[in-house]
């Protein structure tokens, strides 16, 4: 499947980080995660909790709580702003993003080995012009991704430690997600998991 063509607007660019970008990445979040810790959200309405834990960093970071999603610029737990985004972060975006502004928020997602993310658009951000530019690091997940509508048919395919993943253009709003988590698949994480930091711009400049 990760050879058919994809969609026009998304990009799968395998291995963009090799071995050591990998492990500078992993350290780079760990530092962000001292100061941000990771914290489980619920979702609206019913207050049923994520299977993954979160964090952000960046000016602004996307939360979900019984009040519903939304971007915001202090952690919900601790009260503190959020870290800023590791400056290797930022040099991926540059390279991949064409996109003439920097991300607002970087989602740091947090699957243990029975997590798992239901389908779903990232449409919480003002910027839609601006691609979402997502990271794997650890165990590969089944990634899932459709259309615009949800009855649209899917596709899926692996991702794995180091892959770089571009949402954008007219597959801006296509649904996605995660089916499930390969445990064992990667050794860079001591403990296993999968870590996907997705970079997003959220207010349209101008
Ligand atoms: C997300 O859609 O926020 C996460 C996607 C992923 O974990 O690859
Ligand atoms: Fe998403």
């Amino acid at each position: 499947m990760k050879n058919a063509p994809l969609p026009e607007g998304i990009r799968l660019i395998d291995g963009w980080f090799d071995r050591d970008g990998q492990v500078a990445l992993i350290a780079a979040i760990r530092a962000v995660v001292a100061e941000a810790p990771l914290y489980r959200p619920e979702m609206p309405r019913t207050g049923k909790p994520f299977s993954v834990r979160m964090t952000n960093c960046g000016p602004l970071g996307w939360v979900s709580d019984r009040a519903g999603y939304r971007y915001q610029p202090l952690h919900p737990v601790t009260g503190c702003p959020w870290p800023a985004i590791p400056e290797v972060l930022l040099a991926l975006w540059g390279e991949v993003a064409d996109y003439p502004h920097p991300p607002e928020a970087c989602l740091v997602n947090f699957y243990d080995e029975t997590a798992r993310m239901g389908l779903h658009r990232d449409e919480d951000e003002a910027a839609l012009d601006a691609p979402v530019v997502s990271v794997s690091l650890g165990d590969s997940c089944l990634f899932r991704i459709g259309g615009r509508e949800r009855s649209d048919p899917t596709r899926s395919f692996r991702l794995a430690s180091g892959d770089v993943f571009v949402l954008g253009g007219p597959s801006r709003l296509a649904f996605h997600g995660v089916d499930r988590i390969y445990p064992g698949s990667s050794t860079l994480l001591e403990r296993g998991g999968r870590i996907n930091l997705t970079l997003r711009r959220v207010t349209s400049p101008g």
